[in-house]
Formats: structure tokens, sequence, C-alpha cells
């Protein structure tokens, strides 16, 4: 039986709602030092880019989770409305943030139907696309809800070439780059999660659900539907992830000559 979208929401719910009050310790990819200063240069220049001449601007942080971009757009001078599917994540960034500043909303996973048309100097979303059944609609709906002279900004999904699996300088960097964690062997839960990945191989330790080579999210496709819908990129950046797995003086040594995520902006035309 196939697994509507409808399910697949549900499970996502389910799981981020049960992992939203850990989720901050257990994403070193997103919270730490090089990430979050590589995320605050990136989000400044997209906001530089917005022509719409409001003060404050407006932001819609989509699929917030713990506040992440919310903290760096409040930082940057926006007025955010942090947006999510987890009720937990949403009462989470309300007692975080000043509620003069930042209020919350509901989603329901496949569009933004209680927002309207041009409503966002900045539509803003960061590690969310691959947990969207219809992803490419949810950009349809971003472009929508920004206002003309507006950006839309998309980042942290993986790139052509890392779906493509062929660069060899990636390859070297990703056998040389981690370090050995002793303490992954002590974790039974690992166990459990390789041998359900026997029987599901898209089983995530999480047990959300994400995309996978067959399914990824595909870059030239959310480009034309900007265009299409008259818009111009603005920022188009391939980068290197640093994980905290990582071996900062490895990481180093390659920034630069390889990558494996894209982040993109688009501009509304006036
Ligand atoms: C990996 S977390 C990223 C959270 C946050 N953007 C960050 O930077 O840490 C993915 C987020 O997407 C949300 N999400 C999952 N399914 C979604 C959907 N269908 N529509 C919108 N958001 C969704 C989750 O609740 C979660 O907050």
């Amino acid at each position: 039986m196939q697994t509507t979208d409808q399910e697949l929401i549900a499970r996502n719910i389910e799981v981020h709602d049960k992992v939203a009050r850990k989720y901050d310790t257990h994403h070193g990819e997103i919270f730490n030092p090089i990430e979050q200063e590589r995320l605050a240069a990136s989000l400044s220049s997209a906001l530089d880019a917005v022509t719409t001449g409001n003060k404050p601007l407006k932001a819609l942080d989509f699929g917030c989770g713990s506040g992440n971009l919310s903290r760096h757009l409040l930082a940057l001078g926006c007025d955010v409305v942090a947006a999510d599917v987890s009720k937990h994540f949403l009462e989470l960034v309300s007692g975080r943030f000043p509620a003069d500043r930042l209020s919350t909303l509901l989603m329901n996973g496949a569009d933004l139907s209680n927002v309207e048309d041009d409503s966002f100097d900045i539509v803003a979303t960061y590690s969310v696309l691959h947990h969207v059944p219809d992803y490419l609609g949810a950009v349809r709906e971003m472009a929508r809800v920004c206002r003309p002279g507006g950006v839309v900004y998309l980042d942290h999904e993986q790139n052509e070439g890392y779906w493509a699996g062929n660069d060899p300088v990636y390859g070297r960097f990703k056998s040389e780059v981690e370090k050995f964690d002793w303490k992954k062997f002590l974790k039974p839960s690992n166990y459990v999660h390789k041998v359900r990945r026997i029987f599901d191989p898209k089983h995530t330790n999480e047990g959300d659900i994400h995309v996978w080579p067959d399914d990824h999210i595909e870059w030239p496709k959310i480009k034309a539907i900007m265009e299409e819908r008259g818009f111009d990129a603005v920022i188009e950046e391939d980068y290197l992830l640093f994980r905290e797995i990582y071996r900062p003086e490895v990481f180093l040594n390659y920034v630069g000559r390889c990558t494996d995520m894209r982040v993109m902006a688009f501009r509304k035309r006036p």
C-alpha cells in the first residue's frame, strides 16, 4: 500500500513533537559555531537583497523547529512569524523569544492556505524541504506569500553534486574528516535503528521522513518554478557543511575544494 502525503505529514508531526525539547542537542550539524557563522552571513546577504522598503522587515520562518532561523532573523532586525507543523516546537519558540517581535503559526504541512498573498518581505526555510512530501508545492506557496521586492531564502539542502556521488575529492574528504567516536558503539538505539534499516532502507534514527537518492530535492525544478513566478536568483551558492563529528583542521583543508549543500535566494520582481 502506498503511503499518502497526509500519512507522511502526520508521521513527521508526531516525530517532531516528540523530539522538540531535545532537538538542539541532537543536531550538531546545525548548532555548531562554523555553520552558525555561515548561516548568519548568508541570511544577512539575503536581507540586503530585499527592496520592499519596509522597516522592520516582516519574516516568515517556514518550518521553524526550535527557532534557529527565527533567532538569526530577530538579531538581524526582522519581526518574525515562526511557522511549523509541530505544536511542541511552536510552544518552545514562543517561550524563547519576545512576543512583541515574534508570533507563531501552525501549518497544515501541505500549504499556507491561512496566509494572504504578498504578506512577507522575507520567507526563509532551512533544512525543511526534504521533510515535505510536496516540497515543490511548498516552494510555490513561499513564492505566493512573498511581497514584490521580497526574497525567498532556501537553505541546507543537499546539492546535485552530492546526489551524483561521483566527486573523488568529496570522497576523500568524507574518508578523512570524521572523528572516531567510540561512544556510538555503546548506544543500544543505534543497533535497533540499524536492524530497522534492513527492513526499511528509508528508516532514519529519528523516524521522520527524509528524501533519498531516488526522490531528492531537485534544485533545477525549484529554479524553474521561481523564474516562472517572476523571481530572479540573488544567491546561488554551494557549500561544505560542517558537522560536529568532523575534525575542524581536515574540514578547513577541504573548504573551497568540494561541496555538499546548496543555498539559494530569489527576489520577486516588483
Ligand atoms: C530538521 S527540522 C529544521 C528546523 C529548523 N528550520 C532549523 O533550522 O533547525 C525540520 C522542521 O520541518 C518541520 N516540518 C516537517 N514536515 C513539515 C511540513 N510538511 N511542512 C512544514 N514543516 C514541516 C518539522 O516540524 C521541523 O521543525
